[in-house]
């Protein structure tokens, strides 16, 4: 036999493996998403997110020593306010939770890159992510609530913000706010392309944020298409967006793909809650090797153009980064 090409040869051992690897989940990818609650000495436990708490301030601060102490340099934060109401006034009172836990966070850690999530859903009584009037969600009166929102976590020293409402404009009108406010240097992470997911289940449960009547089929975007996602793309970079955001992750590796293709700009990906859970449903059961699954998962968005990896795993991957 007269084999010229012979790929095996460059995976005889782990050392040449190693020498050769063409992609690399490193610490620095990586984005811890963090949920906080009013109270204190509380980490409630998510009970579909085995690992993820939602931490009152005093608890926040403690659970953040670890995150640096790890070398996990980002967190995202999600806030769960005292009380919601009809227009989700607790996501841009000056006061709310998130912008606490921001001076909180930017006081005893000043390194820490903190981008804050930037919706209504947490804060609304109704659970969607704009204004409701007479059971429709409207575009244009959420967006000046998105841009002050915008501006309340600015000034509590947030690094970055990121709209995950999925409101047409929303980019731009945060854009223009943080301008006028002096947040010039605020980078915009949008949320461009996030579909209507069944992987967010989890999620709502953390943050008490399930819509109470009907879906977010009419803001969020359907899974089925691919070309939208470019569009929703392309109007968030031309609003003004500095990095793109794709969400879910693992079944919408073709839309990171052509993100990245397409626009070159740092592509951020969201492992999401309802990933995690699978992830570590299997793994109590023994089903599966939770390490290596993880970080296939992961390594297989960077394949796939991800620049950043927002995701509930982010404190493990950085011990298993350590003991390698
Ligand atoms: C808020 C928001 C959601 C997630 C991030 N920001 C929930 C939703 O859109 O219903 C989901 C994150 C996850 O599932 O881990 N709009």
């Amino acid at each position: 036999m007269e084999l010229k090409k012979r790929p095996r040869r460059l995976r005889a051992n782990e050392t040449i493996r190693k020498m050769v690897r063409e992609n690399h989940v490193r610490v620095e990818d990586l984005i811890y998403p963090m949920f906080v609650m009013p109270g204190e000495k509380k980490k409630v436990p998510v009970s579909s997110m085995p690992g993820v708490y939602n931490f009152s301030l005093d608890e926040f601060v403690l659970a953040l020593q670890e995150v640096v102490e790890l070398g996990v340099p980002s967190i995202l934060l999600f806030g769960i306010p005292e009380s919601k109401d009809r227009v989700g006034s607790g996501a841009y009172d000056e006061n709310g939770i998130v912008q606490q836990a921001v001076r909180l966070a930017k006081k005893h850690f000043p390194q820490l890159y903190v981008i804050t999530d930037i919706c209504l859903c947490e804060y609304t009584d109704h659970g969607h992510c704009g204004v409701v009037e007479n059971g429709q969600i409207l575009n244009d009166p959420t967006l000046d609530l998105l841009a002050r929102t915008a501006v309340t976590h600015a000034q509590a020293g947030a690094d970055m913000v990121a709209p995950s409402d999925m409101m047409d404009g929303r980019v731009g009108a945060i854009r223009e706010r943080l301008d006028q406010e002096g947040f010039a240097h605020i980078p915009i992470m949008s949320y461009a392309a996030k579909y209507a997911s069944g992987f967010y289940g989890p999620f709502r449960e953390a943050a008490g944020s399930a819509p109470q009547f009907g879906d977010r089929r009419t803001y969020q975007m359907d899974p089925p298409n691919g070309n939208e996602a470019m569009l929703e793309t392309r109007l968030d970079l031309e609003e003004g967006a500095d990095l793109i955001l794709v969400k879910p992750g693992l079944s919408y590796g073709d839309i990171i793909y052509r993100t990245k293709q397409e626009f070159k700009v740092p592509v951020a990906v969201y492992n999401v809650s309802g990933e995690y859970a699978m992830v570590k449903a299997a793994a109590a059961n023994g089903w599966i090797d939770e390490k290596r699954i993880v970080m296939e998962a992961l390594v297989g968005m960077k394949r796939a153009g991800a620049d950043l990896l927002i995701t509930y795993h982010a404190l493990d991957v950085a011990r298993w980064l350590k003991e390698e």
